[in-house]
């Protein structure tokens, strides 16, 4: 490979020029994923030269205005929709080979250009087969009403084989034809017992049928797939400026999250080192991304969920519909002992804080400061989810401002009560906020 260079200068007249003086950056979700993270990554692509993906897989979904146009990305990273950007997914993620294709043919359509100059896919990566879907949907439908409420996309059973290991096929091994198409044949008769056990119902799948469809996608993918975790390393000593793009949020951590209603990567901080292979040393700036109120989808429980019409019409200003399975988001007011927790997970040093202009019109907004626990109060965050089922939130309370922010570009257009709103929340998490967002658009964005 050639040596890499990448110029530190090149940012000297953007918009958001203070962003350019970091080397390696993180964007974290501090809560249950969907906290518009896309927006602030893209805002930093502008000061980065590559993006990084490092859990995770085509569960997660961005959307990303750019160029007057509106992008959905599910398992590309941001930075693939900016010229000059390396893109690239690590080593820790679970990629789904026909997803990834589809995904690049729908951006190349619209004029993307992807190329192995700016997509990196590493060559350690999981790769979801078929059954890993078929799978997933059976233990959901096994569970009833303890459903996870999974995206169906085979990400859980991917990474519980990878680390079973003897089932687990790494994007690698799609280019040693011989021993995949053995491995293979293997793995499929035992998928083809254990799911036949769990649902009668279910269509036995055909070893020879995926080697043929996926040794075609290996061949398609093959002009992505490198060793990233090598190649990271000589970018960090060209001194290229990192971004880490998180997926999901802090809360569905398969480690720190809300156990079992999570995802199955470690979608917080912990996640970058395992699945980059960059040191969290590296890292010199780490930005948690707060929604400014709580959105979650799937089962679990969520304390300061709101059933009634403020919920509502969170939901219907927020569009909060979830971009990769349309489901309605469950909606609620910002809980600020979960959130807290998120950025004590991730080691945050600021916060973006994000779609304040949907709390625009309500006549008071609430923030949870602690909850209280079978009588006691605790600004703790549970680790067992039947005491965070019972948690009751104790709000702050603040008068609503009733009054559209979308056209604030400073901090002094905020009206009081927007203010004081951010201000709380900075003050329960003990972090400076740098970023507040009014508005999908770039410009819709307050620097501090
Ligand atoms: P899985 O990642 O498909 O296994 O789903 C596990 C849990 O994580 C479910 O509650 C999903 O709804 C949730 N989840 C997965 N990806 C996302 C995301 O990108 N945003 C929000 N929730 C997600």
């Amino acid at each position: 490979m050639s040596a890499l260079s990448f110029c530190a200068e090149s940012h000297a007249g953007c918009l958001f020029r203070r962003e350019c003086i970091v080397t390696v950056t993180s964007v974290v979700g501090l809560q249950w994923g969907d906290e518009a993270k896309g927006k602030i990554v893209d805002i930093l692509t502008d000061s980065h030269q590559v993006v990084v993906r490092y859990q995770g897989g085509n569960n997660a979904g961005h959307t990303v205005k750019f160029d007057g146009e509106t992008y959905k990305l599910s398992l590309l990273p941001t930075g693939i929709l900016r010229p000059g950007v390396k893109a690239v997914i690590g080593n820790g993620l679970v990629v789904n080979p026909e997803a990834l294709l589809k995904e690049i043919q729908s951006l190349t359509d619209r004029g993307v250009p992807i190329s192995g100059e700016n997509l990196m896919v590493s060559d350690r990566a999981h790769v979801i087969l078929p059954y890993h879907i078929v799978e997933d949907a059976v233990y959901e439908k096994r569970r009833g009403e303890q459903a996870i409420g999974t995206t169906g996309r085979g990400i859980g059973t991917c990474y519980r084989d990878k680390a079973l290991r003897s089932h687990a096929i790494r994007i690698g091994d799609l280019y040693h034809p011989n021993s995949f198409r053995t491995r293979l044949a293997d793995i499929v008769v035992a998928k083809n017992l254990m799911l036949k056990a769990l649902d009668p119902s279910v269509e036995l799948l055909d070893a020879d049928a995926i080697f043929t469809s996926y040794t075609r996608y290996a061949e398609l993918i093959k002009p992505y797939v490198v060793d990233t975790t090598a190649w990271l390393h000589r970018a960090l000593q060209a001194d290229a400026n990192i971004l880490f793009e998180g997926a999901q949020g802090s809360l569905l951590d398969v480690d720190h999250g809300t156990f079992p209603y999570v995802t199955s990567s470690n979608s917080s901080s912990a996640g970058i080192h395992s699945g980059s292979g960059v040191p969290e040393r590296e890292i010199d700036r780490m930005i948690g991304i707060v929604k400014a109120y709580t959105t979650r989808v799937g089962g679990g429980p969520f304390p300061t969920e709101l059933n009634n019409e403020i919920g509502q019409h969170i939901r219907d200003v927020g569009h909060e519909y979830g971009t990769v399975t349309g489901r309605p988001r469950r909606c609620g007011w910002l809980d600020g002992v979960a959130t807290a927790y998120g950025a004590r997970i991730c080691g945050v040093d600021e916060i973006a804080v994000m779609l304040l202009d949907v709390l625009a019109q309500l006549d008071e907004v609430c923030i949870c400061e602690a909850y209280e626990i079978r009588g006691e109060r605790t600004t703790d965050f549970p680790s067992h989810v039947e005491d965070l089922e019972v948690a009751k939130p104790i709000y702050r309370r603040i008068p609503g401002w009733k009054q559209d922010i979308t056209g604030a570009r400073k901090l002094s257009d905020l009206p009081f009560g927007a203010r004081a709103y951010v201000d709380s929340i900075s003050e329960l998490m003990g972090l400076p906020v740098k970023f507040i967002s009014i508005g999908p658009d770039r410009a819709q964005t307050i620097l501090l």
